[in-house]
This record gives C-alpha cells, sequence and structure tokens, in this order.
C-alpha cells in the first residue's frame, strides 16, 4: 500500500502523514527531510549550494537513513542525528535550491521507491504522487493559504525556541512555493489523481478526520 502526501511547504503534511501512518501502521516517511538533510551537508562542508558535482560526492560518502529513537522518527546523515538542525532557517532558505539539482533528485527518489518496495508507506513531499510514487493508491494534496501557513510555522518556530518574523516567514514560504513549483525537474504540483484538501482553518485532528475518510473510500472502492 503507497498513500502519497504532496502540497506547499508548511501544509502539515508531515504533521498528517505521521498521524495517518501510526493509525495504519506503515512506515512513515519525510522525504522533504531527506533534501533539507542534503542541503546540511553541503552547508557543513562550505559547498556552493548549486555546486551538483561535490554534493552527489559527498552523498556518496554520507547516507542518510531514518531510524525510530523512543518512538520518535530521527533521520542521519551517516552517523549524524540531525533531526533538529535540518529545521534550521538557514536550511529552510537554501534547501529548494539544492532540490532542484538532477542528480541529487536522482539519487534520493531511488532510495524512495527503495522503502517504498519493502514497506506500505505513508510519503510526503512535493513529487510523490508525480514521479516517486505514481501508481500510489490514494494521493492526498494539501493546501492552505500562504497567510495560515506562516502562523502556523512561526508556532512551531517559537516551541523551538526559534524566533521569526511573520513576514518574514511569509516571504520565505512564498519564495519556496515559487521556486518548487517552477523548476525543471519534478515540479511542485498535483497528480491528476490527486484529491484536493484545503485545511485553511482546520486544526489538525479535522485535517486528520478528512484524509482518512479519504482514505476508506478509495481502500473500499
Ligand atoms: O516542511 P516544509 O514544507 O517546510 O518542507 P519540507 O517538506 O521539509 O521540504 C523542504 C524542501 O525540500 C522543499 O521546499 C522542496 O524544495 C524540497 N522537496 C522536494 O523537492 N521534493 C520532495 N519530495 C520533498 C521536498
Ligand atoms: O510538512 P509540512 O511542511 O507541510 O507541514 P508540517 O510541518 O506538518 O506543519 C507545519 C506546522 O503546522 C506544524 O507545527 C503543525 O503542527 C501545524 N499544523 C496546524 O497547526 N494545523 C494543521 N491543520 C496542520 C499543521
Amino acid at each position: 500500500m503507497q498513500i502519497a502526501i504532496d502540497g506547499p511547504a508548511s501544509a502539515g503534511k508531515s504533521t498528517i502523514a505521521k498521524i495517518i501512518a501510526q493509525k495504519l501502521n506503515y512506515v512513515y516517511t519525510d522525504t522533504g527531510a531527506m533534501y533539507r538533510a542534503v542541503t546540511l551537508l553541503a552547508q557543513q562542508h562550505q559547498l556552493a549550494y548549486d555546486d551538483e558535482a561535490q554534493i552527489v560526492q559527498l552523498m556518496s560518502q554520507t547516507p542518510i537513513s531514518f531510524r525510530v529513537l523512543a518512538g520518535q522518527q530521527h533521520i542521519f546523515l551517516g552517523t549524524q542525528d540531525v533531526t533538529t538542525a535540518i529545521r534550521l532557517p538557514a536550511i529552510s532558505r537554501n534547501v529548494s535550491q539544492v532540490a532542484a539539482l538532477k542528480k541529487v533528485r536522482e539519487i534520493l527518489v531511488q532510495q524512495q521507491q527503495k522503502i517504498a518496495q519493502d514497506a506500505n508507506v505513508v510519503m510526503d513531499g512535493r513529487d510523490i504522487g508525480t514521479v516517486v510514487l505514481p501508481q500510489a493508491d490514494v494521493k492526498i494534496f494539501l493546501i492552505a493559504s500562504v497567510a495560515e501557513r506562516a502562523q502556523r510555522r512561526y508556532r512551531e518556530n517559537l516551541t523551538r525556541g526559534i524566533t521569526t518574523s511573520l513576514s518574514a516567514l511569509q516571504a520565505e514560504i512564498k519564495t519556496r512555493d515559487y521556486k518548487d513549483s517552477h523548476r525543471t525537474i519534478s515540479p511542485l504540483r498535483k497528480a491528476s489523481d490527486a484529491i484536493e484538501v484545503d485545511t485553511t482553518g482546520l486544526n489538525i485532528a479535522q485535517v486528520v478526520t478528512k484524509v482518512m475518510e479519504i482514505i476508506q473510500q478509495k481502500l473500499n472502492s
């Protein structure tokens, strides 16, 4: 079973995907975390974010893996736990540039497809329904207004001890959405057979209920 959840930045994809995976007892895969980890790798080695050859070279020496520790999913770069580091604003600002690199995408897409081959998955990202799992059993496209998405990220940052301005967050989200939607390779777009769920004004529980209804309907049909 494959459930694909795509959508723009901060639409609630990972929050919802994680809860759905728990309910169904499927493996959850946060593909955005993988692009963020590669961006951190480039930053740690002071590489330019468009230096495809060097970034790919580093990726071959530093595998990305997911591990569940005390019930929480963590992401590792080699032996380094980078779960927190990949959420820093400097990574958010630069990840779209790294995610536009063809070879980086090829390597990560292959790894994502391998994960989905070996288990029932709920996978979230930008190109899951279109490129990574085009045959997914259920495809959800989550959206919400930019204002609400910035508010959500603002609150989330506060809980992590990161203070950001709301207007800067709105600008960052808009820029990232634009870059992700306009890149040449695997741009963010809704698959023709995906079901769009507008989460503006909905809390997490309400979105989970809606998405679970869609999944049940699809599975029963
Ligand atoms: O959580 P947030 O919406 O901030 O983003 P994310 O899911 O962590 O993804 C970070 C970035 O990785 C996105 O802005 C995209 O540039 C890239 N990404 C991608 O290109 N393809 C995916 N399947 C997932 C993420
Ligand atoms: O993965 P993506 O970037 O699409 O979003 P996320 O990281 O799951 O959600 C961004 C923030 O919005 C998190 O702090 C969620 O708790 C929050 N959220 C919310 O307040 N209401 C929702 N309906 C969905 C997410």
